[in-house]
């Protein structure tokens, strides 16, 4: 891994994949990170490594298949890390169509410029030789597997079942990165994520906007009766996944990266309450979001046998370190819901 493409990399995960592997790796040279910024991508997020020399910005969409491919010519990538993607249910719920054509065509067009650019014979169709040391990876979730009842586990072989527009798309994401390793031969894997925590979530997901609302005194609206279950991952954790998987991982293969960590919502509501110093009286039971999946839950087993990975962080650690940093960070929430950062963008870039 020397010259490594992040999309979606100002968004919440790939802005903490993005530190992790600046901290972390010594043999990265080169890291550019492409998004498009939309609401949910902030370069605030990286200011503090924006002239860290490795380091690149460029803002752009991953569905502009000439943008893309001119990335590609200026970079001679090794590794792609595919975060870019509308991320969230309640939105896809709302406006499905951004979420198919961002998270399905954006990816197919990545893994043509990614196949373009890597393959050996490029004349030769049946050809199936890259360069050495490519590898593509696609982050997933487990959302693709659908709802779990009260028990078992999602493992790798569990069938593909999505129930909301956002994880349809991103099951039909996984399908043509899937289709592309077994037609084209390409090195992909793919990575199935449980529910991520951390700092620079953006507030719309359920642990930053509860601790957001609960600092404001606002009500937290808990859907429907509150006893869903997620499986809870630090962030930090979800980055070594992906880079045990980038540096261990066999091409093809699909790993699924959870938490340990099943809690229901209404224990992370309670749990943020009391954290803050609030008043139980703020939670408010609202409409329950429609097609809810009731229970996600990771068996790691092939990602712990197989590559060494496991979670470091405690619950107890990461969610009061995670509240810790809202604390401190009131002002990133209020830019972000304002479109402060559009502004900070503006004045970086000039654009
Ligand atoms: P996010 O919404 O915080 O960030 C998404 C980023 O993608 C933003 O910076 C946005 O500007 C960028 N983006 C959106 N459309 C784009 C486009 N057309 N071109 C270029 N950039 C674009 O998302 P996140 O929570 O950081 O999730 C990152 C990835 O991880 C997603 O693929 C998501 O499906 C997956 N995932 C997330 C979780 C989680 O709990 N957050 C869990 C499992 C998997
Ligand atoms: O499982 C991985 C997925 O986790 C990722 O693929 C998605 O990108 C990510 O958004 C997340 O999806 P969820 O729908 O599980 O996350 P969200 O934070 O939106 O909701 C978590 C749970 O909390 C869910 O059961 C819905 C509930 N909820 C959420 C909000 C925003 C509420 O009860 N009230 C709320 O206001």
């Amino acid at each position: 891994m020397k010259t490594v493409l992040v999309t979606g990399g100002a968004g919440f995960i790939g802005s903490n994949f993005i530190h992790y592997v600046l901290q972390t790796r010594d043999d990265v040279q080169k890291l550019v990170n492409l998004d498009l910024l939309t609401y949910a991508g902030n370069l605030e997020n990286l200011a503090d490594i924006e002239n860290d020399p490795r380091y690149t910005f460029v803002q752009g969409d991953i569905r502009d298949r000439t943008a893309v491919k001119a990335i590609f010519d200026r970079c001679d990538f090794d590794t792609v890390v595919h975060f870019a993607a509308e991320s969230h249910v309640d939105r896809s719920i709302e406006e499905p169509e951004v979420f198919l054509t961002t998270n399905v065509v954006g990816t197919q067009t990545l893994l043509d410029a990614a196949r373009d650019h890597w393959k050996l014979a490029p004349e030769d169709k049946y050809s199936r030789a890259y360069k050495p040391g490519v590898r593509y990876l696609q982050v997933s979730t487990d959302e693709v597997y659908g709802a779990l009842g009260k028990t078992g586990l999602f493992t790798e072989t569990t069938p593909v079942s999505p129930n909301s527009p956002y994880s349809a798309s991103k099951a039909g994401a996984d399908m043509v990165v899937r289709a592309y390793g077994v037609t084209y031969g390409m090195p992909v894997n793919i990575t199935r994520c449980s529910n991520n925590y951390g700092p620079c979530q953006f507030p719309e997901k359920l642990i930053p906007l509860m601790i957001h609302n609960a600092l404001d005194d606002k009500v937290l609206p808990v859907y429907g009766d509150g006893m869903q279950v997620r499986d809870w991952l630090h962030v930090k954790d979800h980055c070594a996944a992906i880079c045990a998987v980038l540096d261990r991982g066999e091409p093809g293969e699909i790993y699924n990266v959870g938490g340990n960590n099943e809690r229901s919502n209404l224990e992370i509501v309670r749990l943020v309450l009391r954290a803050l110093d609030k008043p139980e009286s703020l939670i408010t039971h609202v409409k329950d979001r429609p097609g809810h999946d009731r229970r996600y839950a990771i068996n790691n087993e092939k990602i712990t046998t197989t590559l060494g990975w496991q979670p470091v962080y405690t619950f107890d650690q990461g969610i009061a370190e995670t509240i810790r940093w809202y604390l401190d960070n009131r002002s990133w929430v209020e830019h972000v819901i304002s479109g402060e950062y559009q502004n900070y963008y503006k004045k970086m870039y000039g654009t």
